[in-house]
């Protein structure tokens, strides 16, 4: 996730720049620059990689006096990570860093284009310098071509952006990412996207609301509603505690990560779910071209994501689809057909087991593809083609939001090939694109559904093992959630189908066996009930999820009523990934650092 600072005052703003970068290196980047406008001319350094290559780049720059200045470190979504794509950006005068992404961008970029504009990066991010100065060349007041500019992108932003000639104003827009003013007594402004560059530089801040916009000088801080009316700057006392402030007031970072789901999922859908097909610019549909099979390989949750793959990818695109674990696939001399897609799925793109199996599908002459998070990984290096899940940087080891965005990708993937194959209509594909843009709002943590799975979790804390039970796409996620409870409780749990349970695991059943019961609505739910009812028949403790009350379980928790099970899988995913978080903390152990586990396994 990228990170922006911003910076006016008489200090050293390139130091404030670069230390303020450094607060926010949590947040996980690629790549680093900051732009500086002093006495009317801009300083700009960018660098791949790490801060020190910015602050190597940059240790002959002196900054003294008044100036003001923007920083960024990129998690890359649109284009490499490379110098150009870092930002700021520049267009002729001015320059801007933006966190989230412009949907509307390549309609824009075209537009620009067609104008004579000629554009040095991949990013969506350029367009807004450009079209600021486009528009600031119609207006001739900086002000109102930002406002317009502001009016003109769609997505998800904050943007800082700085224009030669008013070189005491830093313009602000905040849509989606977050974005915060901070102020001290010394009458400097600074800007961040979390709390964490501003403590111990500001003793206020304010947290701007979707829609704020303004500019800010040495004495003035003008803020604007997203209905263009001016209001007040509410101002709040800054925590000085930096790892709370990046935990963003949650307990552990797995926590933060599951809250964060919902946007993180918004950013996954933005620019690709278009109304009525999928666009993924990223594709060349040539890829499809001859292939007859999808094969997936992964480890762990990707693996399990896979696994909901093969169900979508079957039901909807019509595609034979097969699922391997990459330790098992690597040493078992498996057959590779050339009409094969080969398909490695990856949180980090660096997992050893995962990048041999894309070695080898290469090596066989396979046509490959990588669903990953982090850009320019060695998976992504690699495969003939990749899409990022935009999940952002994952701190905690037991993964949560990268699983989410994986079967995202995986649903609008499944409508993508749809498409190409002429298996389902456009209304059916229309149908589900409106049912994947409720997916944010489903995945939202409510305060009642976190408190009743703190409650319910202290019932859960002994026994002699969990069975995660469900049927179809829900088995994987049976699977998923068994996992994430064993990593971070160290209590046995297994994920099985449903309607398994007869032919063995059922002799264990008792009242300490607690079986988890996914229980959708809209997906064979009259056989799963059964099913559950065979194991509460024998005593064990059903604690079963469902949006329909089922009588026979010891704890129910109740999801939204909704109305495709697509949404009802995404809800209990949030549900089972709380379960082992709060069952985590009540034993006392360390979430996010779960013993014996690493967040990335590049060893075999
Ligand atoms: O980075 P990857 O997605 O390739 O990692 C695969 C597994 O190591 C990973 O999913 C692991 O199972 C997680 N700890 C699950 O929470």
């Amino acid at each position: 996730m990228c990170g922006i600072v911003g910076y006016i005052g008489t200090k050293n703003t390139k130091e404030i720049l670069l230390s303020g970068l450094k607060e926010l290196e949590y947040r996980g980047y690629d790549s680093a620059g900051i732009a500086v406008l002093q006495n009317g001319i801009f300083s700009s350094y960018k660098a791949v990689g790490k801060l020190i290559n910015l602050e190597m780049k940059t240790k002959d720059f002196k900054t003294e006096g008044f100036a003001l200045g923007i920083g960024h470190t990129r998690w890359a979504t649109h284009g490499k990570p490379t110098e150009l794509n870092a930002h700021p950006h520049f267009g002729e005068n001015s320059c801007v860093v933006h966190n989230g992404i412009i949907e509307n961008y390549a309609e824009l970029k075209r537009e620009l284009q067609t104008d004579g504009v000629t554009f040095l990066s991949q990013t969506d991010t350029e367009v807004i310098v450009h079209q600021f100065e486009k528009n600031q060349k119609e207006s001739n007041n900086s002000f109102e071509a930002f406002t317009k500019t502001i009016k003109d992108i769609h997505g998800a932003y904050a943007i800082l952006l700085a224009t030669k000639g008013e070189s005491e104003t830093l313009f602000f827009a905040k849509q989606g990412s977050p974005l915060l003013i901070g102020i001290n007594d010394v009458n400097e402004k600074y800007f961040a996207s979390s709390d964490t560059p501003l403590i111990g530089q500001c003793s206020d801040v304010t947290y701007l609301e979707d829609g704020d916009y303004g500019y800010v000088t040495p004495t003035k801080i003008a803020l604007f509603d997203k209905n263009g009316a001016e209001k007040e700057t509410k101002f709040v006392a800054l925590s000085q505690n930096k790892l709370l402030a990046q935990k963003e007031g949650y307990r552990f970072f797995m926590e933060k990560e599951i809250y964060e789901q919902s946007r993180v999922i918004s950013d996954t859908l933005m620019g690709r779910a278009g109304k009525d097909e999928i666009l993924f610019d990223e594709l060349d549909s040539s890829l499809f071209d001859g292939i007859n099979e999808i094969k997936l390989c992964a480890c762990g949750t990707s693996y399990h994501a896979a696994m909901s793959a093969s169900y979508l990818f079957e039901r909807y695109a019509k595609v034979k689809t097969s699922i391997e674990v990459a330790s098992e696939f690597r040493y078992r001399k498996p057959i590779m057909t050339k009409d094969t897609l080969f398909v490695v799925i990856s949180q980090s793109g660096e997992t050893a087991d995962t990048l041999e199996t894309l070695k080898m599908a290469k090596a066989a002459g396979l046509k490959t593809l990588v669903i990953c998070n982090v850009d320019n990984s060695s998976m992504v290096r690699l495969a003939d083609a990749s899409i990022l899940t935009r999940a952002g940087i994952e701190k905690g080891v037991a993964s949560t939001k990268a699983f989410a965005t994986q079967i995202t990708v995986f649903w609008m993937l499944s409508l993508y090939i749809a498409k190409l194959r002429g298996s389902l209509s456009q209304e059916e594909t229309a149908s589900h694109i409106d049912t994947l843009r409720k997916v944010p709002s489903h995945v939202k943590v409510s305060d009642e559904m976190h408190e009743r799975i703190k409650r319910l979790s202290k019932r859960y804390l002994h026994g002699h093992g969990f069975f995660f039970i469900g049927r179809d796409i829900f088995y994987p996620l049976a699977l998923e959630g068994a996992l994430k409870l064993k990593e971070i409780s160290y209590l046995h749990a297994e994920g099985y189908p449903a309607g398994e349970m007869k032919h063995g695991p059922i002799a264990l059943a008792d009242p300490t066996l607690f079986t988890i019961a996914l229980l959708p609505k809209h997906l064979l739910y009259e056989k799963a009930k059964s099913n559950v009812e065979e194991l509460s028949a024998r005593d064990s403790t059903i604690c079963a999820i469902s949006q329909i009350p089922f009588d026979k379980a010891d704890d129910f928790v109740e999801i939204s009523a909704c109305e495709h099970y697509m949404l009802e899988f995404f809800e209990m995913m949030v549900v089972v990934q709380l379960l082992s978080l709060e069952i985590s903390i009540r034993l006392g152990n360390d979430v996010d650092m779960p013993r014996n586990l690493a967040k990335s396994v590049t060893v075999e």
